[in-house]
C-alpha cells in the first residue's frame, strides 16, 4: 500500500495542540495557588516544544514499525513528561545561582516574576509531576512500559544526563575545554534529554525488546541531541535577544565555553550541519516504515533561527 503524502506541518500542528492540551490540564493541577501560578508561567504560553515532537514522532516510527495502531494516550504522556522535565531545567538554568537570565521565553523569568524560593520549588514540582503523568493510577497492565519511561527520563535527567551536564557547565566557566570535553559536557547537559525523547517515543509503545530499527534510531537521537546544543551556541551569538525570547550573546559575556568559542562560527554551523547528515543517515539505515516527522525534526533542529 502507497503511504499517503506527508504533511509535516499539518503533522506538527496536531501534535502541539494535544500536547499543550495534555500540559494546561495537568500542569500545576493539585498545587497551591502560589506554587501553581509560578508551574503554569513556566510551561505553558512558549517554547518551541522540540522534546514532545520528538517523543511523538518516535512513536508513530515505532508503532508503524510494528504495524499497531500508535498509543496515543502513553505518547502524549511521554512528550508532556519530558518537556516538564526540560522546563524545570529551564527555571533552574536561569536562576541567579546559575546563569542569572532575565528573560526567557519572551517573558521575565521565574525567579524574577515569583522569586527565588519559588522558582526553585516549581522547578522541584515540575519534575515530580513528570514522573507522576508517567505512572497513571489503575493502568496496571502497562506497569513495565511506565517503569522503563521513568527510568529512560531519570537516567537523562540525573547525575549522568542533564544535572551532571550542568554541573560540569558550571564548573567550566572560563576554562578552555578541548573538544571532546565539550562534547561530552553537551551530551549530558542537552543531548541526553532530546535522545530520551526519542527513546521515550519509541519505549510507549511497548515494541518487543528485539524490534529492529532501535539501533539506528538511537544514533539518530543522539546526533540530533548534540547537534541541537551546537547550535544553541550558534544562535547565541547569531541572533537578537526579541528573536531568541532570551538573553543573547550571554555565552560569551559569561565566559562559557561553546562550539563557537572552541571552534569558531564557520566551523560550528559545518558541525551542525555533519550531525544532520548522520541523524539523516542513521534514520534511512534503520529501514523503518515511517520517519517522514523525525526526518523533518532533523532539519528544524540544525535550521531553526530561534
Ligand atoms: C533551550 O532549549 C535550552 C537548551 C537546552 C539549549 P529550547 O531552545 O528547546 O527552549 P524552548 O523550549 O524552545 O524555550
Ligand atoms: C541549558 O543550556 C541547558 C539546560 C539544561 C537548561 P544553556 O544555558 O545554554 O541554555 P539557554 O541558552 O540558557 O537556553
Ligand atoms: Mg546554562
Ligand atoms: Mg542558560
Ligand atoms: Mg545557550
Amino acid at each position: 500500500m502507497k503511504m499517503p503524502e506527508f504533511n509535516f506541518s499539518a503533522w506538527m500542528h496536531q501534535g502541539l495542540a494535544q500536547v499543550e492540551q495534555g500540559l494546561a490540564r495537568w500542569v500545576g493541577e493539585a498545587a497551591p495557588t502560589a506554587l501553581r501560578d509560578a508551574m503554569r508561567y513556566a510551561v505553558l504560553d512558549g517554547g518551541k516544544r522540540l522534546r514532545p515532537l520528538l517523543v511523538l514522532a518516535a512513536a508513530q516510527a515505532a508503532a508503524q514499525a510494528d504495524d499497531k495502531s500508535l498509543n496515543e494516550a502513553y505518547a502524549i504522556r511521554a512528550a508532556c513528561a519530558v518537556e516538564l522535565i526540560h522546563a524545570y531545567s529551564l527555571v533552574h538554568d536561569d536562576m541567579p545561582c546559575m546563569d542569572n537570565d532575565l528573560l526567557r521565553r519572551g517573558k521575565p523569568t521565574v525567579h524574577v516574576q515569583f522569586g527565588e524560593a519559588m522558582a526553585l520549588l516549581a522547578g522541584d514540582a515540575l519534575q515530580a509531576l513528570a514522573f507522576e503523568l508517567l505512572t497513571p493510577e489503575g493502568d496496571d497492565a502497562l506497569a513495565g512500559v511506565q517503569a522503563r519511561l521513568c527510568r529512560a527520563l531519570a537516567v537523562a535527567a540525573g547525575g549522568q544526563g542533564m544535572a551532571g551536564g550542568q554541573a560540569i557547565d558550571l564548573t567550566s566557566v572560563g576554562k578552555a575545554l578541548s573538544e571532546d570535553q565539550l562534547k561530552r559536557m553537551h551530551e549530558a547537559k542537552t543531548g541526553a534529554l532530546l535522545k530520551a525523547s526519542v527513546h521515550m517515543g519509541w519505549l510507549s509503545q511497548d515494541p518487543a525488546p528485539d524490534q529492529a530499527g532501535w539501533p539506528q534510531l538511537e544514533r539518530y537521537g543522539h546526533a540530533v541531541g548534540l547537534a541541537f546544543q551546537v547550535v544553541d551556541d550558534i544562535l547565541d551569538v547569531t541572533a537578537d535577544s526579541a528573536t531568541l525570547g532570551k538573553t543573547a550573546g550571554k555565552d560569551a559575556q559569561d565566559n562559557k565555553p561553546t562550539y563557537v568559542s572552541i571552534l569558531g562560527l564557520e566551523a560550528s554551523r559545518a558541525y551542525a550541519g555533519q550531525l544532520r547528515d548522520q541523524a539523516l543517515s542513521a534514520l534511512a539505515e534503520s529501514h523503518l516504515p515511517d520517519v517522514q516527522a523525525l526526518r523533518e525534526l532533523a532539519l528544524m533542529v540544525v535550521d531553526r533561527q530561534h
